[in-house]
């Protein structure tokens, strides 16, 4: 089987090979914790896209006619596979992604978790069979691939965010062409692996490995290509929309979060402030779902707001193989210059700046990109940091005088992902659960933690009116067949021939 074989040096995946980019240019992959190398990859361009969609279309004409549950057969090897090296998977992805282990035993979980459930989907993929209204005649609905899909992926969940999006396009018998974040090839290079040791045919995923100019827009752009799905920042995702809207071609966008948890003072305040710290601090905030604002009832503000700065104080960052790490370092320079950025923002605008907020530096540190566990307190709802995507350890906590006016401040910005509440209050959930702005609503747990049997996206500018994982994903992988079947032997016409059972007469 096909193997991307020496350490350092890594290629593309195209039509089951290991392959060099064509015009033979690479990209460092570096450990953001320490500048180690892990590797270079190519830096591909349209012609190493056209190869790719080239494979994927010749693939597609055979995968296409594979019984579905043979296709799960794949599928479900492949979660084997990532079971059995799950550890090492997960070393490898803290090494180039830098979260702490912890988190990236949960990204490899999270692939595991989405390959076996769309293994399940290879017996199921129901359709709908019903009554016709006329007699002698059978009408049902199937799932159609639609082809060669675009899949285009961030860094800060280099295994899962893919297989949300291979494995469906597999089960319903789509070919693809992924092009990974390019801050972390490796482990997406180590799930094609993976896949294609499973018994993938040659050509049913492709991977090409570069930046999103050079080739994650010819991938989009490429008409071979029948459908595109991205997740990423809004203002990348706006632009797709726009080039997938010219073709006509499907494309679903997972987008940019500002997600809140609101904290009332019913709640119990040992477990929001878990939830907040989990919430904000995990992935060093660097999660579309992360918890970037929290609302607090101004009764227990003062004492959520002390207890949190304590607890940001207090978070281990460092190397996140070094198991007494709770947060690890940013992705890259432009990740920690956004980040202080932001933190010049914040305070600039008149946030209260209660801890945090600096590089660490100095020694080791140098080689890395670590930033302080840092939260604003006393913030107004309109600020900047309130309203833009930060993705980094930075958390602003935001004064509410009452329920109503934390649903408003949470409903105040142009995301809606996910957003949380801790209350003890039934009423109270359930009107959250209806009032709260966002795809995923969390009571009493934090913004983050979405399983993959249950749909995963946003509203507003976080999505475009699809959904990941779950069912809701064969959605957008597979066209609807309407199949109407006559076995009267004679015209009959539905609409017109209304009286053939006395009701309107002819
Ligand atoms: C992301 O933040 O890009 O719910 C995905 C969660 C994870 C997925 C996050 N299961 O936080």
């Amino acid at each position: 089987m096909a193997k991307a074989t020496d350490p350092q040096i890594h290629r593309n995946f195209i039509d089951g090979e290991w392959v060099d980019s064509q015009r033979g240019q690479t990209l460092e992959n570096r450990n953001p914790a320490n500048n180690d190398l892990i590797g270079t990859f190519p830096s591909s361009d349209q012609r190493d896209v056209e190869a790719a969609v080239e494979a994927a279309r010749r693939a597609f004409r055979s995968w296409r006619l594979v019984p579905a549950p043979k296709r799960a057969e794949i599928l479900f090897r492949a979660a084997e596979r990532l079971v059995a090296r799950k550890e090492e998977l997960a070393r490898e992805m803290t090494r180039e992604m830098g979260k702490i282990l912890v988190e990236t035993r949960g990204d490899v979980q999270e692939a595991i978790d989405m390959t076996y459930y769309m293994a399940g989907e290879g017996r199921r993929q129901f359709g709908q069979t019903t009554p016709s209204e006329l007699q002698k005649k059978f009408a049902m609905s199937v799932r159609e691939p639609v082809g060669p899909c675009a899949l285009i992926t961030p860094w800060n969940f280099p295994m899962a965010i893919p297989s949300w999006k291979i494995m469906p396009a597999l089960i319903l018998g789509n070919t693809v062409v992924l092009k990974p974040g390019e801050d972390t090839p490796f482990s997406s290079c180590r799930l094609v692996e993976v896949l294609s040791e499973a018994g993938l045919p040659p050509g049913v995923v492709n991977l090409v490995a570069g930046l999103g100019a050079d080739a994650g827009e010819p991938l989009v752009r490429h008409a071979g290509v029948k459908l595109a799905s991205f997740t990423g920042s809004t203002e990348t995702g706006r632009k797709i929309s726009q080039i997938c809207a010219a073709a006509l071609k499907p494309c679903h966008l997972e987008m940019g979060g500002k997600n809140i948890i609101v904290v009332m003072d019913d709640a119990n305040l040992d477990l929001a402030l878990e939830g907040a710290v989990w919430g904000g601090f995990g992935t060093t905030g660097q999660r579309c779902t992360a918890a970037s604002r929290i609302a607090v009832q101004k009764t227990v503000y003062r004492e959520f707001v002390d207890r949190l700065t304590r607890r940001a104080r207090a978070l281990r960052v460092g190397d996140g193989l070094d198991p007494e790490t709770e947060m690890g370092p940013l992705i890259n320079r432009q990740q920690l210059e956004t980040v202080t950025r932001y933190v010049a923002i914040g305070s600039e605008d008149g946030a209260r700046l209660a801890t945090g907020g600096h590089r660490l530096e100095g020694g080791a540190w140098d080689k890395g990109w670590f930033f302080e566990a840092t939260v604003f307190a006393d913030c107004d709802p309109k600020m900047r940091i309130c309203q833009e995507e930060i993705f980094g350890p930075v958390v602003s906590v935001i004064p509410v005088d009452d329920y109503d006016s934390a649903i408003e401040v949470a409903n105040g910005v142009g995301y809606g992902l996910s957003a949380a509440i801790y209350t003890r209050n039934v009423n109270r959930a359930f009107d959250a659960m209806r009032e709260l702005e966002a795809g995923i609503v969390y009571v009493n747990a934090p913004t983050i933690g979405a399983e993959t049997h249950l749909p995963f996206g946003g509203i507003k500018w976080t999505g475009n009116g699809h959904r990941e994982a779950a069912v809701a994903a064969l959605d957008f992988y597979s066209e609807w067949k309407t199949l109407y079947i006559d076995y009267s032997d004679r015209l009959q016409r539905a609409q017109i021939d209304t009286g053939a059972f006395g009701a309107k007469g002819e």
